[in-house]
């Protein structure tokens, strides 16, 4: 367990000019820098959405002048840490507004949750149904609760005590809230194997207790941590295994653990490793050439990191920098580019988060090690019959990696096939774009090996119906305009054999046009593989890759 105590208020302090030489000495010395920019950047493009009249951000998806409750509790954190002029005024009132919003009936499902957004209808009236994750968002609990549990850590002397005590309020009902979640219960799907919210869950609820002394929050914080530490001690990962968004997410919660819990909690006692390890197995994974960390990913809102925003790519621009992380110049024009929100709570931490990223991961970060393959395991019940087995090859400049599975569900355990990605393989293309495969989730049984060069899998309960969707990148801008083959995908050379009927189906999933949409931002090839009618083998494909 590390614990680095000096960490605390450096990053403000440095905010306001002065010299800190804590960390001079972890990670290069990039770190305070960096995060600096990470917090400038995020506030001053959410400062264009501020709207200081209602003390609400407007949704960043600037729907008809809407507001938006996450995204305002964020940029309040990063109005603190940032503290200009009248910044901690408006921090308060966004605060004030948010409280206001939160949902005060104690009978019902989404008690102490936070609105999604202040113009909405009232959630569970006859004509705005109580629809989880639509009308009402259970991880907004944690997402609104660590970010005030992270304020009122950093920066009570910019809270009046007024405000300080209705955060408290606020934090004992939305653990009371949190604590009415069982996963299978209600359409609710908190599982430890959860991760994120999980994690967020155990923090806020065990936080709280402790503040208020309310002795039975401390101990269902710690039962539930419990619960998710003894789930990653299994192979040392998590169960929502290696997702830029959601690996960042929770991340950015055991950096909470580690930070703000004593050592008498099991959170305090565990966030650090689990912090390290997951870095550790990131690191392995990480192909600083392509600058994106290679497949499977559990759930991804996209296909190339260094055209989406991921939590992650933030968590490593405060270490490596901006130009050495998958982020561009422009990040909110990258997919999902509201996730650049959370900025201010990623720079806030990297300070102290950074120092747990070890040396090894840390060079992997900046250049690539060399060929090696990554074994290991992740495991979500009650989704998994078994653990899920994962292996990866990581080569240069093209990398592979799979995860065999066998589930309850289809789409991993969101029940999200845009999402859940078992089987990807990404290489570098002649002007250092990326190109991409993924195997699109259409079974409850995969056998899928990554291999030096290739891909192989199985639909072990698959029949003659089963069919192989890859999804695959469009070309770079010198590359073809138009793909019907293999052939036309550029940078790759790409052998298909195995039990399916060799001639494929190409379509194309366009912004407005093809047989498809675009998913999670990302236009694509289908490439599609049928069985041969009435074939009674097991579906198999074999796939080769070589550069081309
Ligand atoms: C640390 O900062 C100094 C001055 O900004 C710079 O010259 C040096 O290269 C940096 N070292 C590392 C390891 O980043
Ligand atoms: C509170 O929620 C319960 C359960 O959904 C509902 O029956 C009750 O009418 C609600 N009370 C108010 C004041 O809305
Ligand atoms: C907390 O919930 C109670 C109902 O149990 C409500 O009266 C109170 O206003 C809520 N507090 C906040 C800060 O929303
Ligand atoms: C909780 O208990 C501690 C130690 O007994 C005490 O100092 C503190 O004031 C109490 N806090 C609250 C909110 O009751
Ligand atoms: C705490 O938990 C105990 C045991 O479940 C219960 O008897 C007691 O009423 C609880 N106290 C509070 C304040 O909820
Ligand atoms: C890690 O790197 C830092 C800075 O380069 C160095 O001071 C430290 O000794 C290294 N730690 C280990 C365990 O190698
Ligand atoms: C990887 O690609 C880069 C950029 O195209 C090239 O410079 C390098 O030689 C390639 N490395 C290998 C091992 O193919
Ligand atoms: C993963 O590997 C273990 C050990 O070889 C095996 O028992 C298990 O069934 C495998 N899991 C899956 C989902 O194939
Ligand atoms: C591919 O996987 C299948 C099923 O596990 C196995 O029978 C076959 O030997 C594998 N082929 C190669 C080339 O690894
Ligand atoms: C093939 O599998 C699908 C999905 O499990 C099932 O619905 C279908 O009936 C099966 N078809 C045949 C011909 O076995
Ligand atoms: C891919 O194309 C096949 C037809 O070839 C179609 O059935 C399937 O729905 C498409 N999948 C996606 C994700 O677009």
């Amino acid at each position: 367990m590390v614990k680095v105590a000096e960490s605390l208020y450096v990053f403000p302090l440095l905010l306001q000019g002065a010299l800190c030489n804590a960390h001079s000495n972890v990670k290069g010395n990039g770190t305070e820098t960096y995060a600096r920019n990470l917090l400038l950047e995020s506030m001053s493009w959410m400062d264009m959405y501020y709207d200081a009249e209602a003390g609400y951000l407007y949704s960043l998806d600037a729907a008809a002048l809407t507001h938006e409750t996450r995204a305002s509790a964020w940029y309040a954190s990063g109005l603190l840490a940032r503290n200009d002029g009248d910044d901690a005024e408006q921090a308060m009132m966004i605060i004030r507004n948010v409280i206001d919003g939160q949902h005060k009936n104690v009978s019902s499902q989404w008690f102490g949750d936070y609105q999604i957004y202040p113009e909405e209808p009232t959630v569970g009236t006859a004509q705005y149904h109580p629809v989880i994750y639509n009308s009402w968002d259970p991880n907004w609990r944690g997402f609104v609760g660590t970010t005030f549990v992270l304020m009122l850590e950093e920066f009570p002397h910019l809270l009046s005590h007024d405000i300080q005590q209705y955060m408290l309020d606020s934090l004992y009902n939305t653990s009371i809230g949190d604590s009415y979640r069982v996963g299978g219960v209600d359409d609710d799907n908190l599982y430890p194997a959860y991760s994120n919210p999980s994690i967020m869950r155990a923090f806020v609820t065990g936080w709280t207790g402790r503040r208020l002394n309310e002795s039975n929050m401390t101990t269902a914080g710690e039962t539930y941590a419990q619960e998710v530490i003894d789930l990653f001690n299994r192979a040392n990962t998590l169960s929502e295994f290696n997702s830029g968004t959601y690996a960042g997410v929770s991340m950015f919660a055991l950096t909470l653990w580690a930070k703000y819990m004593p050592p008498s909690s099991v959170m305090g006692e565990n966030g650090g490793r689990m912090i390290k390890e997951t870095w550790a197995t990131l690191g392995s994974l990480y192909n600083a050439n392509l600058k994106n960390v290679a497949g499977p990913w559990d759930r991804s809102y996209g296909y190339d990191m260094n055209r989406y925003l991921s939590i992650l790519a933030l968590q490593l621009w405060t270490l490596v920098g901006k130009e050495n992380a998958p982020i561009n110049a422009k990040p909110y024009a990258m997919g999902h580019k509201d996730d650049f929100a959370i900025g201010p709570l990623i720079a806030i931490l990297a300070p102290f988060h950074n120092t747990l990223v070890d040396n090894t991961t840390f060079s992997a970060l900046l250049k690539f090690p060399g060929t090696h393959a990554v074994e290991t395991s992740a495991f979500s019940p009650p989704f998994d019959t078994y653990p899920r087995n994962i292996t990866t090859w990581m080569s240069a400049n093209l990398t592979i990696g799979a995860e065999s599975f066998s589930e309850n569900v289809v789409g991993g355990p969101a029940k999200n096939p845009n999402s859940f990605n078992p089987a990807v393989v990404q290489w570098g293309r002649k002007d250092g774009s990326v190109g991409w495969l993924t195997l699109y989730a259409q079974v409850k049984d995969l056998i899928a090996v990554a291999g030096e060069k290739s891909l192989n899998l199985t639909y072990p309960t698959g029949n003659s119906t089963s069919m192989f969707t890859f999804l695959v990148s469009t070309n770079s801008k010198a590359g073809n305009r138009d793909v019907s083959s293999w052939a036309d995908v550029e940078g790759v050379d790409v052998t298909v054999s195995g039990t399916i009927d060799p001639i494929y189906k190409v379509t194309f999933n366009g912004l407005v046009g093809g047989a498809g949409s675009p998913i999670n931002d990302f236009e694509m090839w289908n490439f599609t593989y049928t069985m041969p009618p009435g074939s009674e083998e097991t579906p198999h494909v074999l796939l080769g890759f070589g550069l081309a």
